[in-house]
């Protein structure tokens, strides 16, 4: 794996939560093209495993770090293992989430509700409370958020295909996104925040897949041929150069922002 001529990313260590898999396994694969030293953070052994051993086949370099991202203890001593192994962090993509069966939200258990912010909004927060300060000590970092455009507008086309705990969570990191940016920028830490739109090849939908009908999943995916302006959903591989260009030094003077990529999706 030969690093581009242009490569800021090259021997920065980048930590990609739910690299075990979907957008974080592309994510991590595509930074670790870069150059950069990946620590690749998931809850699931196998998933780490394809991953890690996916970049080391192309000659780059990673870690696999077995973590839960909604356990204080386990996100602890999961950067405790980067910053062991590669000596610090200088970019986190906060990308691990998930989405529950979809509800209306009259019918949502409070179970659900608690799963999924435990792992997309308090995960988020607890890997943030960890690179902070270790993007601190090297007086300058980046963090990329994975959103959703559920985070930014509603979308109810007669059943529900994400539940109102997924949009809040995903509202809430946008808020956080900003928040982050504003309150570390003196120090040279840029916070920005990828809203992707409905992304195929990924294991998100997996729980809505098993609780819904054929005819249900054939319905919504008719609807998004005919309501994303590109007429697709993207792929996995659309939202690497953006993440690589949000944690790089090419976007050294953009922070706090929100970027959709979405086929269209916000702009309809
Ligand atoms: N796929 C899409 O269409 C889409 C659209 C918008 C936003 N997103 C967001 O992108 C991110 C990645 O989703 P994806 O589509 O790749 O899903 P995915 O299910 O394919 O991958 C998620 C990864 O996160 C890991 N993970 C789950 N819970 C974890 C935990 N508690 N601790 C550590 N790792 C954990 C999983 O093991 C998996 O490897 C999510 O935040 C999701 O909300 C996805």
């Amino acid at each position: 794996m030969t690093p581009p001529h242009f490569a800021p990313l090259r021997e920065k260590v980048v930590l990609i939560t739910g690299a075990g898999g979907g957008l974080g396994r592309t994510f991590a694969i595509g930074f670790a093209a870069q150059g950069a030293k990946v620590g690749c953070l998931d809850i699931s052994e196998q998933g780490l495993a394809g991953t890690v051993s996916d970049i080391a086949k192309a000659g780059g370099v990673a870690i696999p770090v077995l973590a839960d991202i909604s356990d204080e203890v386990s996100v602890e001593k999961g950067f405790a293992e980067v910053v062991e192994k590669f000596g610090g962090v200088d970019v986190l993509v906060n990308n691990a989430g998930i989405a529950t069966t979809p509800m209306r939200l009259h019918e949502m258990s409070l179970a659900d509700w608690d799963r999924l912010m435990a792992v997309n909004l308090r995960g988020a927060f607890l890997c943030l409370r960890e690179a902070l300060p270790l993007m601190q000590k090297k007086r300058g970092g980046s963090i990329v958020n994975i959103a959703s455009i559920a985070g930014l507008r509603g979308y109810f086309p007669g059943f529900s295909i994400l539940g109102g705990n997924y949009s809040a969570s995903k509202g809430a990191l946008v808020a956080l996104t900003r928040q982050v940016a504003i309150e570390y920028a003196a120090e040279n830490i840029r916070c920005n925040a990828i809203a992707p739109g409905f992304i195929e090849d990924t294991d998100l939908g997996r729980e809505r897949r098993a609780a819904t009908s054929p005819g249900m999943t054939s319905a919504f995916e008719r609807e998004m041929s005919v309501r994303v302006p590109l007429g697709r959903r993207g792929k996995p591989d659309e939202l690497v150069e953006l993440a690589i260009y949000l944690a790089g030094a090419q976007s050294s003077y953009v922070t706090g922002q929100i970027i959709a990529a979405d086929g269209g999706w916000l702009a309809a």
